[in-house]
């Protein structure tokens, strides 16, 4: 034991199950309850082992620096999407994950990320086309729509082009039901794959997404075209590294999933917050229109400031993943307390995002404290988080961005959209964030210029 770890962790009594209902609930609130009563740190039973929970942002710097090596990802993940996502790189850990990370980055460098919004454009505005067919022209009324389908539909519609490059057409449906499958099992309370339930659902989807990719895999060896997958084919790390077939099955199969689920997740916040607060709705659509350009190119994301506000604010507000494990595999000390080899670790990004000693009034929508005048998020490196930090910080950060950013805009410039009276989103926060109802908007073409 550490001599200098002398602080004792207090136990909260409650089963982890109640506690993970509870968190269901409420996420953040519960988190805070548990705060003001044991402090910044406490343990819970899990098994025949325990749980320590670690809040604030010194304790995500700590964890996700790892500077002694002691947080296991891979163990951390493992029991989550080990069984429907092997092979994912969120899941390794050490020399194993910085060679695979070597690999992948070339396939998100500028030149490639240029590319790909350019496929996505005129994808995007298809897809958001058809969210209003037949309708004879602008402005004849509204209609309702459930957002969070649709936009799952658009981005998994971008990603079958952008990552996979194909287009999906009928099998579209059981593509995407097959990722729901495997995102689901990642959470399943039942860990077998018992027959009808999610794990074996989720085990049945992989198969599916296997066969697909290895179908279409000696196609993308042969070309090399401007996709995700035919990019991950042929990339070769600056020491002349390069992925073999199992490993670039295994990172589409998980990278679709990273993608398509939190980019969604992202835009139905955005969309939700854009309706409770139009005059923001405005705002942005007077900035969309001084562009003058009905589609996004990369060099117009400086000169979108509110929208990069916006969009902050939003991953604050309801950052996709709310909280993220890791093993300790070594003994380590945290501010005097002792963490334990073989303890799991959670973190949780979006308690910090509603800190009031980092943010002002952190319940309030208010794309502002993102402007260079206040710039709250720099109160600390750890206080804006939604990607991550360390080792594992999200490869997709930038490209999520461009594809949000393009998606909106198109958007702004088509449509108005409004919600109910009142109506308040009730979000379901694991395993990524996303409204239980399933958004639903009044959509409107704009006729106004
Ligand atoms: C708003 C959208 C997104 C959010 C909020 C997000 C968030 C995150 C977070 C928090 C992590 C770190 C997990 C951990 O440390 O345990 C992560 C990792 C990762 N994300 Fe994202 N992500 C987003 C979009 C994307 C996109 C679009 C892609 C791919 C194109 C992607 C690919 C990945 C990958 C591959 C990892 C694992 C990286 C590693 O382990 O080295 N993500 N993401």
């Amino acid at each position: 034991m550490n001599n200098f770890a002398s602080k004792i962790i207090p136990t909260q009594r409650s089963s982890a199950l109640r506690q993970l209902l509870a968190m269901r609930k409420d996420l953040v609130g519960n988190l805070q309850s548990l705060e003001k009563i044991h402090g910044p740190i406490w343990r819970i039973a899990l098994g025949r082992g325990s749980m320590i929970s670690m809040l604030g942002p010194d304790a995500l710097e700590f964890v996700w620096k790892n500077r002694d090596g002691a947080f296991s990802s891979a163990s951390g993940w493992y029991p989550y999407i080990g069984r429907v996502f092997p092979g994912a790189i969120m899941a390794m850990d050490g020399e194993a994950h910085r060679y695979q990370r070597r690999i992948m980055q070339v396939a998100f460098k500028k030149p490639a990320l240029q590319t790909y919004l350019r496929q996505m454009n005129a994808a995007i505005a298809v897809g958001i086309e058809a969210w209003m067919p037949g309708l004879p022209s602008a402005g004849e009324g509204g209609a309702e729509r459930r957002m969070f389908p649709l936009l799952k539909q658009l981005t998994l519609d971008l990603a079958a082009s952008v990552f996979m490059g194909v287009e999906l057409g009928r099998s579209a449906k059981s593509l995407n039901r097959a990722f729901m499958a495997t995102v689901a099992a990642s959470m399943a309370i039942i860990r077998v794959p018992v027959i009808g339930l999610a794990m074996w659902r989720g085990i049945r989807g992989r198969r599916l997404l296997l066969q697909r990719f290895r179908e279409l895999l000696p196609l993308k060896r042969a070309i090399h075209s401007s996709d995700f997958f035919s990019e991950f084919c042929h990339a070769r790390s600056e020491q002349g590294e390069s992925f073999n077939d199992e490993e670039i099955i295994d990172h589409m199969i998980f990278l679709m999933m990273a993608a398509h689920d939190t980019t969604t997740s992202t835009l139905t916040t955005m969309m939700y917050l854009l309706a409770r607060h139009p005059e923001w709705q405005d705002r942005l659509r007077a900035k969309a229109l001084a562009l003058g350009k009905s589609q996004l190119e990369y060099d117009d994301l400086e000169q979108l400031q509110e929208l990069s506000w916006t969009l902050r604010e939003a991953l604050r507000l309801a950052p996709p993943l709310t909280s993220m494990p890791r093993m300790c595999t070594k003994t380590t000390s945290f501010q005097g307390y002792e963490i334990p080899a073989g303890t799991m670790v959670g973190v949780y990004p979006i308690h910090v995002h509603y800190s009031p000693s980092l943010w002002s009034d952190p319940n309030r929508f208010d794309p502002e404290r993102f402007s260079p005048e206040r710039q709250e998020d720099k109160r600390h490196g750890y206080a804006w988080v939604p990607f991550g930090g360390g080792a594992h910080m999200c490869i997709g950060q930038h490209f999520a961005t461009l594809q949000v950013k393009a998606i909106m805009h198109q958007l702004l410039l088509r449509y108005r959209w409004s919600i109910a009276k009142g109506y308040v989103m009730p979000y379901q926060w694991v395993p990524i964030s996303k409204p239980k109802d399933g958004l639903s908007v009044t959509l409107t073409r704009r006729t106004d210029g």
